[in-house]
Order: C-alpha cells, then structure tokens, then sequence
C-alpha cells in the first residue's frame, strides 16, 4: 500500500527520499513522487511506474533543499496518474497521504459549489484544498490543519510541507501507521521503518491521533490531540538485524525462503526451554497470562495469516483440547460474532501488524472485554500497540509481497500454543509422543528445512511443468489442508496461474469436475497413518479422470504415494504436527520457480501490497 517518506533536517533531502522510496516498494504501488522545499520554491517530480522512472526524470537536477516529501501511491481515489499521484498541493502546501477520508466526496463536492478546480480525483487533494482555504480566512498552519481534522472521517496519515514556515513539516497519524526516525543531521518520518537510512538510531513510533510539527533543523514536537498536550517521546533504538538487501539473491522472495531455517532456529531457541531437565514451551508473563485463562480461541487473519490461523485451529484443538473458531478478519468484523469477555482469548494474525480489518477486529474483542493477543512481526507496529500482549515473529524485515518466513514463524508460534495448553495425557493420547519427545522433533525441523531447501531439482522441474499450466489443485487433509489453501494462494499470487485448495474429502462434492486431461492436482502427504490411504484414494479418483498428479509427502510413506504420481517430492520424516513446517517450504519454492520460469516479477505482483491498511 502506499509509503510515505519525509525529512527535515541539515543535509540535502533528495537522496534520502529517492532512497527511502526504492525501500518503500515492497509495499506495492503505482507511481510515486516527491517536493523538495527549494529556496527557489518547492520542486516537485511525479511519475507513474517505478521509482527508477521518477529518478531517471529529476536526473542531473542540483536540488540542496534539506526539507522534502515522498510517497508511493497505490491507486484508491482515482486511477494510476500522474495527476493523481502524490504530492498534492494547493497554495504553498504540499501533501503525502495513506489510507482513506471516507467522507471524501461530500467534503469535495462543498469545495467545488464554492468555487475550487480539482486538479485530482484523490482525497488527498481534498484535505490540502481544505487546510490552505483556513490558512486564508486567517488561521496559521498548525492551527488549520488542525481544523481540518476535524472534518475528516477515515484511518489516515499525511505528512504536510509548507513551503514558506520556519516549522515547515507537520506529519498526522489518525490510524494509518507513521513513525519518526531520529539521526544526527536531522529528522526523517515515514510509514514503516525500512524507508529510514543507516543512520537512523532511534524510531518513535507515532500513536493514533498524534501530530507533529517538525522545524526546519529536525527538531520536533509530538502534541496528542486526543489529549490536547505535547507528549513524551518515547525513542525506540533500532535494530537494523536483516535489512541488508537481498545480497547475492535474485529476489527478496528466495532469499527469505532460504533465510527460514536460522529464522526458525532461532525463534524456536528463544521459546523452547530446558526446565529441570525436561523440555517445555514458554512465553513472555502477559502472554502465559492471556493463554492460561483462554477456554475459547477466536482466531482472526487475512490471507496467509488467516490460513495459518485454521492450521492454528487444527493444533490446538487437537491437541490442548480448546475450541477454537477461525475468521477472515474482514468477516468477523461484520458479522456480528458472539463475543464472551469470560471465556474467549481473540488471537489476531498479522505480520504487518497493520492490516485494517485485523486491527478493527482487536478493537471490537477489546471493547466486549475480550483479552487479545496478536501475533505480529513488526515492533511498534498498531496491533501490537492496541492488543493485550503479543508474540513477535521474529523473522525480520520481508520485503517479497509474498509472505514466506512470517506464515512459517506463525504456524511454528501456533503449534507451540498448542505443546503450551496440552496435557501430558491427551498429547500422547494424540501423538504417541510425550511434550519433550514432540519439542526434542521441533528442535530437529530447522535443520529438515534446510533439507527440504536441497529438493531445488525437483522442485524446479515440477515448476516448469506447472508454469504451462492453466488451473492448479491443490488438496490435502487435516494440517495439511490449510496447507493446500496457503500453497495455491502463493502460486495464484505470484504466478497469476488459478489454483485452488481444497480438503481432500471434498473432491467429489464439487471440484473433481475441473479436474480433466492434464489438469495438475498437488497433493500434500503428512506422515499420518490415518489419513494418508484416504488421500491415496482421492489421488487416484483424480488420476482416473486424467489428472497430472504431483505428490509432496513424508518419506516414510513414499513406496504409498510415489507410484500413483507423475512427479513426487519426498520430505524428511517428522511427526505429523510438525509436518506443515517441513511442506511449506517446497510450496513456497514451487511458486517462486514457476514464476521466474513466467518471467514475472515475483517480488512485486501486479494488484498486490505487502501491507494492506485499507478495508
Ligand atoms: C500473501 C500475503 C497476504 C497477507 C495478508 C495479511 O502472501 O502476504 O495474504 O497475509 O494481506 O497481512 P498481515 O499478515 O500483515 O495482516
């Protein structure tokens, strides 16, 4: 989504903004822009496409202004333009803006009865029009934006420049994401920390209802005005652990698929502890507090997460014995779910931490009294602000819109819940294994991952068999279900080819009618004793009716799935609970090659953002 980057401060602003806004890409745009505050007067550059593009355009320009803006649009009000690309201005003000002014159209149509021309469809320009017409009947800056806000309806941030002050920036963060990143030169502000250079030292993330007036040397002042006083800024050291770039990688996606195993290894380091000579699961106290009261879980994501939250549902219930219902956050919103503040835990899903109908999920467990526990993988990020305790990701920065090592860490996170809340008893009524037994195996799964990278060969030449492929199926049963849904979401997302996931049991009831010559059907086999015959016999229900049939299973049950397929991959072998860890990664694969064989840009699909902070 967009990505808002600007500085005030002692050194020229340009590169730091055309930098900050190659960093900003991951998040998906349209076109981008920027105004540097020039003692000539304000220069500003926009272009539709990439950031290359807008470089290329303001290429040679000698522009020392040390106060500017930048933002990468992606497309709400109004088309991909450069009419309605950001900055936005009118008079001497010029405007960056994310999320939405819901009351857009009624606000724009009182500006044109009184005489205002549009040079824009956004609301963005809405908002700009409106603070200059106050600083015109009299009020100052900070004053008319503050007025303004008043009138505005909607999650937002915009980040003002006004070309003439002494306090010539004023960021407003009214529910979409915006931080300041302090250095010694001066102040940068953005929407996510990764558009900060090196040297920034220390963020300070911004809260709901925040605006900053910021001088032209950086120096700054946070007022709240839910409290209508300045507020204490409270500065966040920065780690700068993973934001290196993508190095000898072609893409961030690969990279981040390959980075898995040490992620793994080292969240699971960090959780998994030795009490007493035996193994256990522990989390931070606020965590251990939520989860020991929770009798019901209500899980809640969008996409990936939302898939890792039903394979949430699997473990838990299975094996801590707690029900647990799973929603696409954007439902649960509006569907008025039965909330009970006795006995329900609401465990929202989302790596950025950002995603609106996630947050507006959080906020109505919260105002039923509902206790909340997010699992995100960003620090300082909203969810994690507004929810009772959090559990982080801690699979640093992912800069593929295809989300790889957060789903990982977010399953690897739900199954410890599960080890966490389940009993000695119905764990090996369930597993044949004992707690430490299980942990001792989720020990071993990052060095499994890093077997399960070595499949490449296979992997690729399934991917190229795929790459020619119209519609994809993919299926599997218990855990592995969740699995079919989040492999054939990464394959549509990045290669635009249809896939869908279904359960196995349910071929007949529908799907197994798209299955015809050739059609591929991706099966996913845990090493279940239970379920791998059923999905042998669903294999060959498809087979019959011509399917191209490719298997990924646990070793153990090769001689089982191998001879009924066209193309296998063999896993290392694992208790079944854990398997989704290990299969996840050649699905991730398989779309990642699929896509390079498609010659498509799989960091960037087209549509997509990384962050989606709009309903
Ligand atoms: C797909 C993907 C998305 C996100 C979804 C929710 O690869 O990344 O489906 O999972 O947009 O995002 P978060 O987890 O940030 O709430």
């Amino acid at each position: 989504m967009c990505g808002i980057i600007g500085y005030a401060g002692l050194s020229p602003a340009l590169p730091y903004l055309l930098k900050g806004l190659e960093q900003l890409e991951y998040r998906g745009y349209d076109s981008a822009g920027i105004a540097i505050m020039e003692e000539s007067g304000p220069r500003v550059v926009k272009s539709v496409g990439s950031t290359a593009r807008l470089k290329e355009r303001i290429a040679g320009e000698q522009l020392p202004g040390s106060v500017g803006i930048g933002h990468t649009r992606w497309a709400t009000h109004g088309a991909p333009s450069e009419a309605n690309a950001h900055p936005q201005w009118a008079g001497p003000l010029y405007i960056v803006h994310n999320g939405i002014v819901e009351n857009e159209r009624v606000l724009r149509e009182g500006l044109v009865a009184d005489g205002e021309v549009f040079a824009s469809d956004t609301d963005t320009e809405t908002i700009v029009r409106l603070i200059y017409r106050t600083m015109k009947g009299g009020s100052g800056f900070s004053e008319s934006v503050r007025r303004v806000l008043s009138l505005l309806e909607g999650s937002y941030s915009f980040l003002i420049a006004h070309a003439d002050l002494e306090e010539p920036l004023i960021a407003v963060h009214r529910g979409a994401p915006l931080l300041l990143g302090a250095c010694t030169h001066g102040v940068f502000v953005a929407s996510d920390m990764t558009a900060f250079p090196v040297e920034v030292h220390s963020t300070i993330p911004l809260e709901k209802d925040d605006m900053v007036t910021i001088r032209a040397d950086g120096r700054f002042e946070i007022i709240s005005l839910a409290h209508s006083r300045e507020r204490e800024a409270k500065l966040v050291s920065r780690s700068h652990h993973g934001v290196h770039g993508k190095g000898e990688y072609p893409h961030y996606m690969f990279k981040e698929i390959c980075e898995q195993p040490e992620m793994l290894g080292a969240l699971l380091s960090g959780k998994i502890r030795r009490e007493n000579g035996l193994l256990n699961v522990r989390f931070a106290a606020e965590t251990e507090k939520v989860l020991s009261r929770a009798r019901r879980i209500r899980i809640v994501g969008c996409g990936t997460s939302f898939h890792a939250g039903l394979l949430g549902k699997y473990r838990i219930e299975s094996l801590a014995g707690i029900p647990v219902e799973v929603d696409i956050a954007s439902e649960f919103r509006y569907r008025n779910p039965i909330l009970d503040p006795e006995n329900d835990l609401l465990i929202a899903l989302t790596q950025s931490g950002e995603t609106a109908d996630t947050l507006a999920a959080i906020r109505m467990a919260r105002a039923s009294g509902v206790p909340t526990l997010a699992l995100v993988n960003v620090e300082g990020s909203t969810a994690t602000r507004e929810a009772d305790a959090s559990i982080f990701l801690e699979a640093g920065p992912e800069f593929g819109v295809a989300a790889t090592k957060t789903f990982l860490s977010q399953i690897a996170i739900l199954t410890l819940i599960a080890l966490r809340l389940s009993s000695d008893s119905r764990l090996a009524e369930r597993t044949g294994l004992s707690k430490g037994g299980i942990l001792e195996a989720f020990l071993k799964i990052p060095m499994l991952l890093d077997k399960s990278l070595s499949l490449s060969t296979g992997v690729t030449g399934i991917a190229r068999r795929l790459a020619e492929s119209r519609s994809v199926l993919f299926m599997g049963r218990g855990g592995d279900f969740p699995l079919a849904l989040e492999g054939a979401l990464k394959l549509k997302e990045i290669t635009y080819i249809h896939a869908e996931g279904y359960a196995g049991g349910e071929l007949k009831h529908g799907p197994l009618a798209l299955v015809e010559e050739g059609t591929p059907v991706l099966s996913l086999l845990s090493p279940d004793p239970q379920l791998v015959p059923k999905m042998v016999s669903n294999m060959k229900e498809t087979l019959s009716r011509g399917a191209f049939l490719i298997s990924i299973g646990s070793d153990h049950y090769l001689d089982e799935f191998s001879p009924v397929s066209s193309m296998s991959l063999s896993l290392p072998d694992c208790p079944p609970v854990l398997f989704p860890l290990v299969a996840a990664v050649p699905l991730q694969l398989l779309a990642y090659h699929t896509a390079c064989f498609k010659g498509l840009d799989v960091d960037r699909p087209r549509n997509l953002a990384k962050s989606v902070t709009v309903e």
